[in-house]
């Protein structure tokens, strides 16, 4: 048996039908720019996470850039920050978190994360702020999310902004809240294998901060405020129309796609923490996880669990295999404290395949690989 760690053939066959039809749409209109339905896709994602604005970009990475960008522009109303301008994040994340902090001009500091959610711990964020601290780029990691609560709370008595980034978690929620719409801008990717993932790159900024729109929507487009007209050094970053079309396609299965990843989750869950030296991922009842990952946490024998597995089929890796702290590309970085959790979590964590087609046998299997592999381990002790 092949389990891939995601489907999109699966998917595809699903919105076919829709997809066909606004495919049409743009080809009948021949409206490429910034057109209907880019501005439909922004509309409905606006309403579906419950925010005044949602401004489509070109990836989850512009979306991060941009909206450091604005805020430089907004509060300091200088382009860039400076390179004493510190903002907080995780190291246990993709590149791009702390690559927009260094194109926003600011230097990035890195602090420790909570062993069991990954994301990044208050209490280090706490200890890490400095007077040239600005701001704080909590990540949703695998779409489970960060404790928004005591990060806001931070935010509100230093005067910091907060940039989540949930490229990892369309459609997670937090008290009831959708992960993205909980600070002062919430950037996405819809990368292809993100849970609404398009076809190609593509990105979103939402926000409640009009002005804060504003800017980005000037920096999307080249910093212009008018046509050939530019106030800053912008970008040339809109969402494509084939790439609004193709989600605007799958938007409308979204919350049943989450349910379903959802429900493979639970039945992981409840055989997994069985095994003593596996963890389940650590989900609160203010969670409502997106699941663009199932991770798991391996005491012992991770990488061996991780070849066993790639060798029955089961697609399991490691998100993620190294810190940011530990890249030559940060090394301007500010490493505050000893990043001992998140060291941690770079030796022990594993993903195992989750999507929403998977069906009872594929999780069955990859259940009982995982068991088959510690018995024969408990045997050999
Ligand atoms: C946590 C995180 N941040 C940012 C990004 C960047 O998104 P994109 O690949 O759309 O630029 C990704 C996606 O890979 C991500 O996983």
């Amino acid at each position: 048996m092949k389990i891939p760690l995601l489907d999109l053939k699966s998917e595809y066959r699903i919105i076919k039908k829709d997809l066909q039809k606004q495919f049409q749409y743009c080809f009948r209109t021949q409206n490429w720019i910034l057109s209907d339905p880019v501005k439909r896709f922004e509309e409905k994602v606006a309403r579906y996470l419950g925010v005044t604005h949602a401004i489509g970009v070109a990836s989850g990475t512009d979306a991060l850039i941009l909206s450091l960008r604005a805020l430089a522009l907004q509060r300091k109303k200088e382009q860039w920050f400076r390179p004493a301008d510190e903002i907080i994040t995780t190291p246990f994340t993709f590149i791009a978190t702390a690559e927009s902090i260094v194109y926003s001009g600011a230097r990035p500091v890195f602090v420790d994360i909570d062993p069991d959610t990954y994301n990044l711990d208050p209490d280090q964020v706490k200890k890490a702020l400095t007077k040239r601290t600005v701001g704080i780029i909590p990540v949703h990691l695998y779409g489970l999310g960060c404790q928004m609560k005591p990060l806001s709370a931070l935010a509100r008595k230093h005067g910091l902004f907060m940039v989540e980034d949930a490229a990892q978690s369309f459609g997670g929620e937090y008290y009831g809240k959708k992960l993205g719409a909980l600070s002062d801008a919430g950037a996405f990717s819809f990368f292809p294998s993100k849970n609404l993932g398009g076809y190609g790159d593509a990105g979103l900024i939402a926000t409640d901060d009009s002005s804060l729109a504003k800017e980005i929507k000037i920096l999307r487009n080249h910093g212009q405020t008018t046509q050939y007209h530019a106030t800053c050094i912008g970008y040339n970053s809109r969402l494509d129309a084939i790439q609004a079309a193709v989600l605007l396609a799958k938007l409308k299965h979204i919350d049943r796609f989450n349910r379903m990843r959802n429900k493979i989750a639970r039945k992981y869950t409840v055989r997994l923490k069985k095994i003593p030296q596996v963890s389940p991922p650590h989900v609160t009842p203010e969670m409502l996880p997106a699941y663009h990952l199932y991770t798991i946490k391996v005491s012992r024998w991770r990488d061996e669990l991780s070849a066993y597995l790639n060798r029955k089929g089961i697609c399991a890796r490691q998100y993620y295999p190294a810190l940011l702290s530990q890249m030559p590309a940060f090394h301007n970085a500010r490493i505050a404290g000893s990043l001992k959790n998140a060291h941690g979590a770079v030796e022990k964590v594993l993903s195992l395949p989750l999507h929403p087609f998977m069906d009872a046998h594929q999780v069955e299997y990859v259940v009982s690989s995982i068991e088959r592999f510690f018995r024969g381990k408990n045997k050999k002790i």
